[in-house]
């Protein structure tokens, strides 16, 4: 073979896997086979200059330093979206458009609004040529350089490319990346980003490509500008397979919805998966399917009639720090709390955010009388994100960590290594109540009205100082409490009555043990259905339990060896009514808590047989291992199959996986 053609087919093969790695999720050589055929590419180029070209995979990263941005007018306006907040306001897009067209019954499609860039890709005889941003709508700025650093992107398109084509879509740096980027940034001493978009965005605006390059920007294509006749598309649910089939990035989450109903159904779907995704969304946007009924719609005020972005609530607001006052938690960590003017945020009110620890505090310099940015993530405790500096008024003083306990005074350690500040006083009443909380709440024992109140009473009146006390209390004891009925304190003794009766694993979490969360306390009761033995358990044998590493292992045998610990955990035995857990049942066992790993192109929706293997039980794994239990294959696997081979992974097909679900 010529060098001319061995260098053809290098790029063809690069570009395939690139496409199979960054579009598909599904790589077909291992990393180290395309380094292999990246390095040969590079020497061949360097060899022979003359043959090098600005498509070939090695000219992602040109080395060319923009010196500005140029602009690039947008044949096609790039338009924006009008907003719906609620149902109602969707339905009433819906309405309108019904009206307009003349048309019973719509169909809509349904995917998530990106928080990124909204971009253009220009390709010429397939070839990207311009990369833009969206700019104004009408002129952009020029960013190939940057864009042409973005794996996801294809320098060539594959198959029979129009002459022309414009493609729309939105860059976007997925979370990973983000939170890698942000914390090479504090290490350095840098301003971290304040999300993914401020640094995409900053990103796409660099004149040195080797920046972009070293981001792990992605990308979702979405739209066309020039060129959308040549597709031949007459729905843009066959656009966008027209654009994946030229190898382009299209999204999986995706569905056509025939009437308003069913996309605010799909919408919620996507709301309810989006703390789940790898990547930021704030809605969804629902558009019309058919191409011709969008063209009658038209367009007003620079937003199209046929397409709306259905907002989830915002998840950030601005108000004003009131002060910042120290709890003291059931590990005796104080953590800072911002006292907010209350605000709403996505339906609730919220007045505190945390403020995490010491050094987050420096690091946003966060004082009182501060307007800052809260965020508020789904059930995640809100928290400060950002400090408003220019609204800062006057001079207010610098926070400072108490260095006594706000609680009980003990003087405040902070441990070599460690970012938080402790209360070293494992009697200091904040920790003690926290610590007896904790054994009642809803994970733990699970007692019924034994609220915030009633354990701050039985705290300060010495009634109960350790989740054992509680099982020695009776009526006329509860009775003398405040705000206390003879019926509650009935009924809160009914409670601690029921609460006897416990899973082991829950009993284990209850007791508070440093990082043993609930499922780990599971775990333990599932290893040692004699809790002897784990009371006798070497570290080492802890650490062999599946799912408990070295720093579980230790936390869990230091508190069984401190004497106060084991002497709480056998009078506790002696009170409850411990369930050892059930083994898992046979039948189940061929899908509960088994690892499956799904590749190759399958008949139903990859998401669809995902749900349907997790709904089951079963554990979605990214890549094959020796802990796979089965490999779905669909056509054209690829080296996943080839691994599961070599490790004699059970093989499934879809016939197979359907009969094991339908066993299991
Ligand atoms: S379609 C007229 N689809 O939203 C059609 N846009 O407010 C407009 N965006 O600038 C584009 N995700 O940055 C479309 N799945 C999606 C999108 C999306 C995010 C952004 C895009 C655009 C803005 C419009």
């Amino acid at each position: 073979m010529s060098e001319r053609a061995r260098v053809a087919e290098l790029r063809r093969l690069i570009a395939e896997h690139n496409h199979r790695y960054h579009v598909l999720d599904d790589p077909g050589i291992s990393d180290a086979e395309y380094d292999r055929l990246f390095r040969e590419l590079l020497e061949l180029e360097a060899a022979h200059p003359d043959l090098v070209t600005p498509d070939s995979p090695t000219q992602r990263v040109g080395g060319q330093v923009a010196s500005g941005f140029g602009n690039v007018p947008h044949a096609v306006p790039m338009l924006s979206l009008s907003n719906a907040v609620d149902d109602d306001e969707l339905r009433a897009f819906d309405e309108r458009l019904r009206r307009l067209l003349e048309v019973e019954t719509l169909t809509y499609t349904v995917e998530p609004k990106y928080d990124g860039v909204a971009v253009e890709l220009l390709y010429e005889s397939g070839r990207l040529s311009v990369g833009s941003t969206r700019g104004d709508g009408h002129v952009g700025e020029d960013v190939t350089h940057n864009l042409r650093t973005v794996r996801a992107i294809p320098l060539v398109l594959a198959g029979a490319a129009p002459p022309l084509l414009e493609v729309r879509g939105e860059v976007f740096l997925p979370l990973a990346e983000f939170a890698r980027i942000n914390a090479g940034r504090l290490d350095a001493g840098e301003e971290p980003f304040a999300n993914p978009r401020n640094c995409t965005a900053g990103t796409l605006r660099q004149l040195d490509p080797k920046v972009a390059a070293a981001r792990g920007l992605d990308i979702f294509c979405y739209g066309v500008g020039r060129g959308e006749s040549e597709l031949d598309a007459r729905t843009f649910t066959d656009q966008r397979a027209a654009l994946a089939a030229l190898g382009l990035k299209v999204d999986t989450r995706f569905e056509r919805c025939e009437g308003v109903d069913r996309a605010i159904d799909f919408h919620r779907r996507i709301e309810a998966e989006r703390d789940e995704l790898p990547y930021e969304i704030d809605g969804s946007v629902v558009k019309l399917d058919d191409l011709a009924l969008r063209e009658r719609a038209g367009v007003v005020n620079r937003a199209p009639r046929w397409a709306i972005a259905f907002k989830f609530p915002a998840r950030q607001e601005t108000t004003q720090v009131r002060a910042i006052e120290v709890n003291v938690g059931r590990t005796g960590a104080l953590t800072p709390v911002a006292v907010l003017e209350p605000v709403r945020i996505g339906g609730v009110t919220v007045v505190h955010a945390s403020l995490h620890n010491a050094d987050e505090i420096e690091r946003l310099d966060v004082r009182v009388g501060d307007r800052v940015f809260v965020e508020r993530a789904g059930d995640v405790i809100p928290k400060v994100v950002k400090v408003v500096k220019e609204a800062r008024k006057g001079r207010p003083r610098r926070f400072r960590m108490p260095t006594g306990c706000p609680v009980c005074g003990a003087a405040v350690a902070r441990l070599e290594g460690e970012v938080v500040h402790r209360c070293p006083n494992l009697e200091c009443p904040a920790q003690v109540k926290e610590r007896l909380r904790h054994f009642a709440s809803r994970g733990a024992l699970d007692v019924d009205g034994l609220g915030e109140k009633i354990v701050d009473q039985l705290v300060e009146r010495g009634l109960v100082r350790r989740p054992s006390d509680f099982f020695e209390l009776d009526l006329e004891t509860l009775e003398g409490l405040d705000r206390m009925a003879a019926r509650s304190a009935q009924n809160l003794l009914d409670a601690l009555e029921r609460a006897r009766d416990v899973p082991a694993g829950r009993f284990l979490y209850g007791l508070g043990m440093r990082h043993v969360g609930e499922a780990v306390g599971e775990v333990l009761a599932r290893a040692y259905p004699d809790l002897d033995a784990l009371l006798a358990a070497p570290v080492d044998d802890l650490e062999a339990v599946d799912e408990v590493g070295p720093i579980i292992a230790r936390s869990v045998r230091e508190f069984l060896d401190e004497p106060h610990n084991r002497e709480e955990f056998e009078r506790l035995r002696g009170q409850l009514r411990l369930r050892t857990p059930e083994p898992l049942p046979a039948g189940d066992g061929a899908v509960a808590g088994k690892n499956f790993v799904v590749t190759g192109t399958l008949s139903a929706k990859r998401d669809e047989i995902k749900a349907r293997i997790e709904a089951a039980g079963g554990k979605l794994r990214g890549s094959v291992s020796p802990r796979t239990d089965y490999l779905v294959c669909g056509a054209n696997p690829g080296s996943k199959r080839e691994k599961a081979e070599e490790l004699g992974v059970e093989i499934l097909d879809e016939a197979g996986l359907d009969a094991l679900l339908a066993d299991a």
